[in-house]
């Protein structure tokens, strides 16, 4: 891989615990992403609170601005826009390749405008990420959906989206929230069934309804939604929820590398399965109401292995699986990794066992890791922005330094990640 752009040098801790202290969570990216992607559905001024300061926010923002929307002001975590006006319902190629997240957008702008025009959206590299349930959706909804010089075009018969019942093959998060957001503004009523529960949807759903949506069953696979006219300035700010990919990594991090960590500004129930999983293992974590304190005073603890496998919310994060897998590389015996929801998310486990890891990778979804094995410090390549975490956390327990390049993937989903973990005492900077 070529190296991009600025590198995090690292100098690794080989295995001391000498971290200690505080790190407030940052505001949620992925509820970042679904909350600027409602930006359309209103006609008004709309207030975002707890926004991440990162890449992902700041391109799906130019995609907003390109498409009309007025950016009225832009504060530390706070975002204020004007979506009075719509100018067009076409998204920037560009930047859509780059973003994932961008296909959320097509849901409330396909209902506001009657069309939307996208190309098949980019984001990690973590496998095959097919838009099929989008386009059968969409068709289901009543649009004609056509592709054009590997555009998308997706147009809605006169009087708009029409309400239908639509069962999702897999649970999954982006086509919940796009088709519950298309659903409030289509005539009539809309079922969508087999639906992600993550809380990311249920903190969108909440927002929706206090300005005027009528979703039902939040929190449940079933939604049953009564879509109705473009909705008003909402007259609730959205609050984005703390990340709890950021708060469950850096509770790894505490578990490996701190004598004490506290994790504030963060929602423990949102991350239920890691700690049930950690403790398991052996980690003393105290939940407290909004934070999370991981204590080690042994400086050689026994941690046990662990059989981790990804599932839908609440089960075991994908997007902590690099993660988890970092950890098992210093717990005692043989652990499983079953990752259930990409189908190629294993490559950082190729990277940490040349840093000394005893990993051997069955298929694309299954894996085994013997511990503890001490890791070495070395040059890696961060391929997506959650491995690119695993390998910080890697470089922090391994001897020597270590490079990790293509921190441009990391400042994708991560706010200031160097300057906040100086603060608890390890060497990093960023060139
Ligand atoms: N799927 C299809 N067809 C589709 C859509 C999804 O087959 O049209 C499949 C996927 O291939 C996968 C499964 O459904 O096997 C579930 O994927 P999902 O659609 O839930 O993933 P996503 O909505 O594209 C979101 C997050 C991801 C996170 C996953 C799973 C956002 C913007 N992205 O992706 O976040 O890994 O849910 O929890 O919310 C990240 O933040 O690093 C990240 C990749």
């Amino acid at each position: 891989m070529t190296p991009e752009g600025p590198k995090f040098v690292i100098q690794g801790l080989g295995g001391k615990r000498l971290l200690s202290g505080k790190l407030a969570v940052n505001g949620s990216k992925n509820d970042a992403l679904q909350a600027l992607s409602a930006v359309p559905l209103f006609a008004g001024i709309y207030k975002l609170k707890n926004v991440p300061e990162i890449e992902d926010i700041n391109k799906l923002t130019e995609i907003l601005v390109s498409l009309g929307i007025k950016l009225v002001s832009r504060k530390s975590h706070e975002l204020i826009f004007d979506s009075s006006k719509l100018s067009n319902s076409s998204i920037d190629p560009e930047i859509s390749k780059r973003l994932r997240g961008s296909v959320i957008l097509t849901g409330p702008l396909i209902a506001r405008t009657g069309s939307a025009y996208f190309p098949h959206p980019g984001g990690c590299v973590i496998g095959e990420r097919p838009i099929d349930f989008f386009l059968d959706g969409f068709k289901t909804l009543g649009t004609k959906v056509t592709l054009e010089d590997k555009m998308y075009k997706i147009e809605a018969p006169k009087g708009g989206l029409k309400g239908a019942e639509i069962f999702f093959r897999y649970q999954s998060v982006t086509a919940t929230e796009t088709f519950m957001m298309a659903a409030t503004l289509a005539r009539g009523v809309t079922i969508l069934k087999n639906c992600a529960i993550e809380p990311e949807i249920e903190n969108l759903g909440n927002f929706l309804n206090k300005s005027g949506a009528k979703i039902e069953g939040l929190g449940t696979t079933t939604l049953k939604i009564r879509g109705g006219k473009l909705l008003h300035a909402p007259n609730v700010d959205y609050k984005i929820l703390p990340d709890r990919i950021e708060a469950g990594s850096l509770i790894v991090l505490g578990a490996l590398a701190a004598k004490k960590l506290e994790i504030t500004n963060c929602e423990p129930k949102h991350l239920e399965s890691l700690i049930t999983w950690l403790r398991l293992s052996g980690v003393k974590i105290t939940i407290k109401s909004n934070s999370v304190i991981v204590i080690e005073n042994r400086s050689d603890p026994v941690f046990a292995p662990l059989k981790i496998r990804t599932h839908e919310y609440p089960g075991f994060p994908t997007d902590l699986q690099a993660i988890i897998s970092v950890f098992l590389t210093q717990a005692t015996g043989e652990s499983k990794i079953f990752e259930t929801i990409f189908e190629d998310r294993l490559h950082h486990l190729h990277i940490l066992k040349e840093m000394g890891g005893n990993i051997t990778v069955h298929d694309a979804h299954r894996a085994t890791i013997i511990g503890p094995t001490p890791l070495q410090g070395r040059h890696v390549y961060s391929p997506d922005l959650r491995a690119g975490l695993a390998y910080v956390i890697a470089a922090t327990i391994a001897s020597g330094e270590s490079v990790v390049h293509n921190v441009h993937y990391i400042d994708r989903g991560y706010e200031r990640l160097e300057e906040r973990l100086r603060q608890i005492g390890l060497n990093i900077k960023k060139e």
